[in-house]
């Protein structure tokens, strides 16, 4: 499974694709808000440090203006995903720029025949969101395992990316059900390296190796 990385914070982009961590990134205007950054400068930066996709988000909600959007985003660089919403509108858009050899990542998408018209509309990602249908009592993972099987039955190639990862637990039970990629914060990559045990074991040893008095430089 691929690791986009959920934010325009750049700093936090770069920590975490030193580490290779970092498959590509996610961005929407609320994380632009939330970087305090002019969308096209922060995206050109991001583009600068990470080769994969950085899906950058258009803001109209007419066809005709989201595709010139999404050509001026494109723009900034090749590994531009054009990211726009499930919406009729979004669709029409998704075909146009998929037509025209940009990639195209389709947004906020809550259920299973949404994430079917969108690989008809030629996307190159379809972003169900995992945690926002947890908010409203669903279960989002169960989003994923149905889009994973229809796309399956009938090899769409439209990638799974799946969105609104807020825990350790989505992120495992996403790989195991086959996504192609998950985009989460920074925190919560990070916080897949954390265990009770691997704390406790650790302290256990360093206590021990302390008594033996050695060291090795
Ligand atoms: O990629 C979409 C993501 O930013 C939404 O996450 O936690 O705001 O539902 P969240």
């Amino acid at each position: 499974m691929k690791f986009f990385v959920d934010t325009a914070d750049v700093a936090a982009i770069a920590e975490l694709n030193d580490l290779g961590m970092v498959d590509g990134v996610t961005t929407n205007p609320s994380l632009i808000l939330k970087s305090g950054r002019d969308i096209l400068e922060v995206t050109k930066e991001i583009c600068s440090i990470v080769s994969g996709p950085v899906s950058a988000e258009v803001v109209a909600l007419k066809a005709d203006e989201m595709i010139a959007e999404g050509r001026k985003l494109a723009s900034i660089a090749p590994n531009i995903a054009v990211k726009v919403p499930l919406t009729w509108d979004g669709l029409k858009t998704c075909k146009v720029l998929s037509g025209e050899g940009f990639m195209v990542n389709v947004t906020l998408c809550f259920s299973a025949n949404q994430a079917l018209l969108a690989a008809k509309a030629g996307a190159t990602f379809i972003s169900p969101f995992v945690g926002r249908l947890d908010d409203i009592n669903l279960d989002g993972l169960d989003l994923i395992a149905d889009i994973r099987t229809i796309y399956d039955n009938y090899d769409f190639k439209t990638q799974i990316l799946a969105a609104s990862v807020r825990t350790v637990n989505h992120a495992k039970e996403c790989a195991l059900i086959g996504a192609d990629v998950m985009t989460a914060p920074p925190a919560v990559i990070k916080s897949m390296a954390n265990h009770i045990l691997t704390d406790k074991g650790l302290e256990q040893f360093m206590a021990d190796w302390a008594k033996t008095g050695q060291k090795i430089l």
